[in-house]
């Protein structure tokens, strides 16, 4: 890492809520960078650093002020926050009001007044701090639900610049997002940007129309396909376009890293520590309550209960990494889901052989693809979910063509992923079945379904996605045809 060197103003910006890297302070006082949590970071962070571009963001500790560096062909600048806007505009506004609401109000939304006000107040820093980054005529690239007022902050600023938005998470039906107060305000910061992208084409849909609705403009009404046509709003002197852009991973690097003997061989000591199951279905999530983690968990104990599945033959590992640990609905969710990890294991579990091994914790990326490798079932259940970048990435290790997908439809990915067992979340029996019929599907079967995800997965990684986004955006010349 080299400080302040090598970071003056840069012609392509992205700005996110969190930098790629978190401070963490140890308990001897000393402090220390690590990875961030979330798929942004996972699907932004190799793109940013092949093309040696600045990131405005937050450091993950309130009260500090950090100077700009540079590290491995990224520029970071961090943006301080403090200890109340912490609680007010990330755990109050972005994850207590605009998380649950545009995740189907799976969790009632809290409207705070004081959490708005703080959401303007941190908005307009990060507008700032990108206007002092970016070069004449730079590309901006703001990303997600934490900064949606920065387009239209930073126009005002600096009305030179390129700007790019996408949402990660999914845009509500617009019977949700008129429940929202400032949803005018909301709706006029995002039509600041030259191209404002979401995962589908339905959250581009919702978009048009509420900007006919709250901002009282002429948008197209043609239907927005996926990478191609997106839909207009003329504003002003400008034109807004609105598009579909499915986010996706680094598959090539994935399925190489894959294929790494040392990597095969942890995942065959992973099997063998737990005690040579003859199948193992993995669960690895940020811990969030829209991530259905209780809902495999019920379907594995009914299963049980009912002998459909044996306990030991059949094990699972969960493994969640600790999220927004301070907002109540996290709480709560985490105390649920180890009661039910509990009550799984009391009744089923015999000495040294647990039958869900639940790991709160993250893992390097070495170990997470020797865990995918491992796996004969991948769960995924989420009762919302923008887009899920672990099921992708499961599908991008199995090289081998083994390993079997269970797929939340309210996942952006369920979409893409059709050769997945895909189910309904809410229906508790079509997940058990779906589950059974993962753990017995037969082999051919299981690796036909296999090779079409893979073939999915591996056209479609995030260079593909970066490249769409940035040459609807006018700021990378077109290479291809973006059509399926
Ligand atoms: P979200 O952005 O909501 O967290 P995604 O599925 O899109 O969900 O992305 C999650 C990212 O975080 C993936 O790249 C995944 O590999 C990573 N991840 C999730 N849980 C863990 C964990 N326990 N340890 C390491 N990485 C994790
Ligand atoms: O993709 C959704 C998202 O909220 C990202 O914006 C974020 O980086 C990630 O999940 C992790 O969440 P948080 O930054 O709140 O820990």
């Amino acid at each position: 890492m080299t400080n302040g060197a090598g970071v003056g103003r840069a012609d392509f910006v992205v700005v996110a809520n969190r930098l790629p890297v978190d401070l963490e302070r140890l308990e001897d006082g000393s402090q220390r960078w690590r990875r961030s949590p979330g798929g942004l970071v996972s699907a932004l962070e190799p793109f940013l650093r092949a093309r040696q571009g600045a990131w405005v963001g937050w450091p993950g500790v309130a009260d500090i002020d950090v100077d700009p560096f540079a590290e491995e062909g990224l520029r970071l600048h961090p943006v301080r926050l403090s200890t109340e806007e912490m609680r007010d505009y990330y755990e109050g506004f972005s994850n207590g009001t605009l998380w649950p609401l545009y995740h189907d109000v799976v969790a009632p939304p809290v409207f705070e007044r004081r959490w708005w006000d703080a959401y303007v107040r941190v908005n307009r820093r990060f507008a700032e701090a990108a206007a002092e980054v970016a070069g004449p005529g730079a590309t901006v690239w703001v990303q997600d639900y934490q900064l949606q007022l920065v387009p239209a902050m930073l126009r005002e600023r600096r009305p030179d610049l390129r700007i790019g938005f996408f949402l990660h998470i999914p845009f509500p039906p617009v019977e949700l997002f008129m429940q929202l107060p400032w949803r005018t305000e909301i709706i006029r910061g995002l039509l600041g940007a030259d191209l404002v992208g979401f995962h589908r084409p339905g959250g581009a849909h919702n978009f048009l129309w509420l900007s006919r609705r709250l901002a009282g403009l002429e948008p197209s009404r043609a239907a927005v396909g996926v990478r191609t046509k997106p839909g207009v709003v003329p504003f002003g002197d400008r034109v807004v376009r609105v598009g579909a852009f499915p986010i996706s991973i680094d598959s090539a690097g994935l399925d190489a890293l894959a294929r790494r003997r040392d990597i095969q061989q942890r995942a065959r000591e992973i099997r063998t520590e737990l005690g040579n199951p003859k199948k193992i279905l993995l669960g690895i999530d940020r811990l969030d309550y829209t991530k259905g983690i209780d809902v495999r968990l019920h379907a594995l104990h009914e299963l049980l209960d009912e002998g459909r599945v044996e306990a030991g033959e059949v094990v699972m590992i969960q493994l969640a990494t600790p999220s927004r640990e301070r907002v109540e609905h996290y709480r709560q969710m985490r105390e649920d889901i180890e009661r039910e990890v509990g009550r799984i294991n009391g009744e089923f579990s015999r000495v040294g052989r647990p039958a869900v091994h639940y790991l709160h914790t993250s893992v390097d990326k070495e170990e997470l693809v020797a865990m995918y490798s491992a796996a004969d079932v991948m769960v995924v259940t989420p009762v919302r979910d923008g887009m899920n970048l672990v099921c992708k990435e499961y599908v991008a290790c199995r090289y081998d063509l083994g390993g079997a997908l269970v797929l939340s439809e309210f996942a952006g990915a369920a979409a893409e992923l059709t050769s997945a067992f895909l189910v309904n979340p809410h229906d508790l029996d079509g997940v058990k079945n779906a589950l059974y019929s993962a753990l017995t599907v037969d082999p051919a079967e299981g690796r036909r379904r296999m090779r079409a995800l893979r073939r999915q997965v591996l056209t479609h990684d995030v260079d593909r996605w970066a490249r769409s986004f940035l040459e609807a955006l006018g700021a990378q010349p077109h290479t291809e045809s973006e059509r399926d």
